[in-house]
């Protein structure tokens, strides 16, 4: 989808879909009263039959109406006009976005956007609209044998339609939202690939792939390499499976040479079946998701790169499989982490973690002005917060409110769970310096616990996408998340905002 801005009236425009907002309480917007005028009214009356829902994203297509120069019109609901929320006016984007990526209008003009949101500016509406527009013409179709000839259904242009004078802050956020979409739309590729065909090789494949588009320089160890920096950690994860595992990383310096980069790690595991400590059967296919983290490292690089920002990014991805094997890592198994410390293995299903130590270790080398660790980490994540919220934990107060802050501007939201010291006894070993594993209680917690003991050179936060990655059921699929918080937070610092 193409996007366009452009000051004028709604009444004026020939387009294939003009999308206008009513508000619940029958008071129409500008840009709705206009219409109404134009077509003599005909808008209000229908809204006071009650035809059109009051919830909030409640939608209603309107064919040939007289007097307008459009083909369809459609009537969005915002809810209550004093009631107009961040979450309302998403809700209303979101659905529209839906009925004109399916719809058979080819253009649309979009007055949405021109709506008060309380708290927000223009930058702000437009930039979630153009994400969440874009998104929701996201299908994954890598799998299909018979790829469709015919030109994809939906709405290929958008005019964001205005009553104010357009000027260049308003073309950035346009720029912001779209390349957000499409860095979410590549981890959602990857996350959506099967895990016979997603291996790490292909990741570091991905990997070289986005580097020569965007000019990243990008490197990829191998196991002989990480043998040799003592990465015994995440080798031992990569033991069981035939698959040799890989060290990703991709640096983006838009820049200055010596300015300290922002570091992001992603847990990349191409499939996780728990290794011997063996998961059982049921939905055991969602774990070709355990690499999503990795994923939304490659999506926020492309998104980062395609703006231009001004900054230093590393991405670095721990990439392996986790498999039972004859040569697979057994519990009670002991080994020696990059960083020295020693890991008695209780479980071989907490193998996340194992693989990150290492890289996290490996991380110190960029001299990082801060790293954060994305990962589908824990269960017990989901069972804390839901699948609302991605779960936040860090050494530093002030990256963590920042993270919570992009995740509040983009409603990709993410909640903060203690790290306090007390919960380091929990990964008492007798044979090791630390166990791999904490107990049956506060799993995300102790798992956090764990990579703590590997990030005491650097400012860092550790995001737990368990829960946010991907959708289970009818809607099984990668969400792209958190990919709109950690852009927002590497634009922040890029405009020197944040940190
Ligand atoms: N990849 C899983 C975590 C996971 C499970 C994410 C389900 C999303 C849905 C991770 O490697 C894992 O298996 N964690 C274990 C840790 C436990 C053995 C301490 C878990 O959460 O059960
Ligand atoms: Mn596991
Ligand atoms: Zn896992």
């Amino acid at each position: 989808m193409e996007f366009t801005i452009k000051t004028s009236s709604p009444e004026k425009l020939k387009t294939g879909c003009l999308v206008v907002g009513v508000f619940a309480d029958k008071e129409l917007s500008p840009a709705a009263a206009a219409l109404d005028k134009a077509c003599k009214g005909a808008i209000g009356a229908i809204i006071g039959q009650g035809d059109l829902d009051e919830k909030a994203g409640s939608t209603l297509m309107l064919h040939a109406v007289p007097g307008l120069l459009c083909q369809r019109l459609l009537l969005v609901s915002l809810g209550a006009a004093d009631g107009l929320t961040d979450k309302t006016y998403r809700d209303a984007i979101s659905a529209s976005a839906k009925i004109l990526a399916s719809g058979s209008a080819e253009d649309a003009a979009f007055c949405l956007t021109d709506t008060e949101v309380p708290g927000r500016d223009m930058a702000w509406k437009l930039s979630q609209a153009a994400r969440l527009l874009k998104d929701a013409t996201y299908r994954f179709e890598l799998h299909k044998a018979k790829k469709s000839d015919k030109p994809a259904k939906g709405a290929h242009k958008l005019i964001f339609v205005t009553r104010h004078k357009v000027n260049a802050a308003m073309e950035t956020a346009i720029t912001r939202g779209r390349a957000t979409a499409e860095g979410m739309a590549l981890t959602k590729d990857l996350g959506n690939l099967a895990g016979n065909i997603c291996t790490p090789t292909y990741l570091a494949d991905a990997a070289r792939k986005l580097g020569k588009e965007f000019k990243l320089k990008v490197e990829v160890l191998e196991q002989a390499q990480m043998e040799k920096l003592g990465m015994h950690s995440l080798l031992s994860v990569a033991k069981g499976s035939v698959e040799p595992p890989k060290l990703i990383v991709m640096q983006y310096k838009g820049g200055k040479p010596k300015e300290k980069p922002v570091v992001l790690v992603g847990k990349g595991i191409t499939f996780d079946t728990g290794g011997i400590s063996l998961k059982p059967g049921a939905e055991m296919d969602e774990m070709k998701y355990d690499m999503c983290g990795a994923a939304s490292v490659f999506g926020t690089l492309r998104a980062v790169a395609r703006m231009a920002l001004p900054i230093n990014v590393v991405g670095i991805i721990p990439a392996s499989e986790n498999m039972p094997d004859g040569k697979a890592s057994k519990p009670g198994d002991v080994v020696t982490s990059m960083s020295g410390q020693t890991i008695e293995i209780l479980n071989t299903d907490a193998e996340g973690r194992l693989v990150l130590c290492d890289a996290l270790t490996y991380a110190e080398r960029f001299e990082p002005a801060c790293v954060v660790d994305i990962a589908t980490l824990t269960g017990a994540c989901i069972v804390a917060l839901g699948k609302i919220p991605s779960g936040l934990m860090a050494n530093d107060d002030e990256l963590a409110a920042q993270l919570l802050a992009c995740g509040q501007t983009t409603g990709d939201r993410a909640w903060q769970l203690p790290l306090w010291e007390e919960y380091q006894d929990l990964l008492k070993s007798n044979f090791a310096d630390m166990a791999n594993i904490g107990g049956r209680f506060g799993g995300a917690i102790t798992a956090a616990s764990f990579l703590a003991r590997f990030t005491k050179a650097y400012k860092w936060a550790h995001l737990d996408i368990a829960g946010t990655a991907w959708l289970s059921g009818d809607a099984k699929g990668a969400t792209g998340r958190p990919v709109p918080l950690l852009t927002e937070f590497i634009i922040g610092r890029a405009e020197g905002r944040t940190g």
